[in-house]
């Protein structure tokens, strides 16, 4: 059998071909992202194709690729891709939402003591040539109150670097969440305000959080306290932020996301908050390192080699989700099927039929799609699986060996 074929778009970490490579895929990697007909006549013969945030995974690209099982999103945002077009046609996307938490966490730590130190205003002064050696507004921030709002993959990561730092520190998340070390959950947003020297935002981008943060919550921070914002840039009212910046209640920011920001390198960023004292800004860089890089290239290379090996969707953004681990003996079949009823209740039918012993069974929906795993302990024969096949509400049916079948 042929080994199947992946194409790397878009400088993709190495770490991805060697993973791919350990998992038996021919690899074939280019350097930029493609057009809509040259990405086309690239994916002929391929099975998976990895992009990051410039190639355009269309309904066309799609329908003229007809050997593409599945698309890896080397990146965080998956809008690149035709993700309902790929759904229907049975095509499964991976990204890597977390693989850079530890970078945005870092970041957020540096600017915290940035902040505290004034470190902007000492830098750009110094290469002012002016020698100002004043201690005046800067401070430690151990013994400080760090307030995380979103205490999820990054809002606790960044709890227990604070935490080693000597920060207390206090959380508030709309969802249940276990407190890390000596963090402490508090009840409302409001007090978490009433209390942290330093407000840190990490909630996520549902609807509901845009404008979470506008002049109300600034002017119920401490006097004098600091605001970070690496989440989302729709979740705060940047005019009210600078007027809380001048007027001298809030003493530093740092914003690394904004409501408004370029689409291209290069282009103009227009902000309320440009030229302010004690304020960082960073161009959505907050997950951008080398080593998160890394971490996304191994990450999406596993999620697309268990899938093409075991049939796992686990974390696919379109397909309904069953986590499978690898076979070991038996024979496993893998059926992607029209979510309408009478599915399974047809699949164990046809396996009873055949005296087929159900060793293991995974099922799971999406909308309109169901997704249903089963290990059987021998081989189904090949009439069996055509009868599968041919069901009017199957998409696809796959099937795996076990490694020691
Ligand atoms: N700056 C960057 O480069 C960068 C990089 C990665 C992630 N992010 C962003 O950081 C944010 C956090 O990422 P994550 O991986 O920790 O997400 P996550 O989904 O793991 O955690 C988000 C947490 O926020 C909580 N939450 C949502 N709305 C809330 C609200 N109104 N009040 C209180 N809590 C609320 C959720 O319950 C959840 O616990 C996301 O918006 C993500 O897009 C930015």
């Amino acid at each position: 059998m042929s080994k199947p074929e992946v194409l790397l778009l878009e400088n993709i970490h190495p770490a991805a071909t060697e993973v791919f490579e350990r998992n038996g895929f021919v690899v074939h990697t280019r350097p930029g992202s493609l057009g809509e007909d040259d990405l086309i006549e690239a994916l002929q013969g391929m099975s998976m194709v990895g992009i990051r945030s410039n190639t355009k995974v269309t309904e066309k690209v799609l329908a003229s690729s007809p050997e593409l099982l599945a698309v890896g999103a080397f990146c965080i945002g998956t809008n690149q891709i035709d993700l309902a077009a790929a759904a229907q046609r049975g095509v499964a996307t991976f990204n890597a939402p977390y693989s850079n938490t530890r970078s945005v966490v870092e970041l957020v730590i540096g600017e915290i003591i940035a902040l505290a130190r004034r470190l902007v205003e000492k830098t750009s002064r110094m290469h002012d040539g002016i020698w100002d050696k004043s201690a005046q507004g800067s401070h430690e921030v151990r013994g400080r109150t760090l307030g995380i709002v979103g205490y999820g993959n990054i809002g606790t990561q960044l709890s227990n670097l604070a935490e080693s730092l000597g920060f207390r520190v206090i959380f508030f998340d709309t969802a249940d969440r276990l407190a890390h070390g000596n963090a402490r959950r508090v009840g409302t947003l409001d007090e978490l305000l009433a209390q942290a020297d330093v407000v840190s935002l990490h909630v996520d981008g549902r609807p509901g959080n845009a404008g979470l943060f506008g002049a109300a919550q600034l002017a119920k921070m401490k006097p004098r306290s600091l605001f970070i914002n690496a989440s989302r840039g729709m979740v705060v009212d940047d005019v009210a932020l600078r007027e809380h910046i001048l007027s001298g209640h809030i003493a530093g920011a740092a914003l690394d996301v904004f409501p408004v920001e370029p689409k291209a390198q290069g282009e103009p960023f227009e902000s309320a908050l440009r030229g302010l004292p004690n304020v960082i800004l960073t161009p959505h860089v907050g997950g951008s390192t080398q080593e998160a890089q890394e971490e996304i290239g191994l990450f999406v290379s596993g999620k697309l080699s268990r899938f093409l090996h075991t049939g796992s969707t686990e974390l696919s953004v379109n397909l309904p989700e069953v986590a499978v681990p690898q076979l070991q003996t038996g024979f496993r079949t893998a059926l992607l099927h029209h979510n309408v009823p009478g599915v399974l209740a047809g699949v164990n039918q046809l396996l009873a039929d055949h005296e087929a012993n159900v060793t293991a069974q995974y099922l799971s929906t999406r909308g309109e799609q169901g997704y249903v795993v089963t290990d059987v302990s021998t081989a189904l024969s090949p009439g069996a699986l055509d009868r599968l096949r041919d069901e009017e509400h199957t998409i696809w049916l796959r099937t795996h060996s076990g490694a020691a079948g």
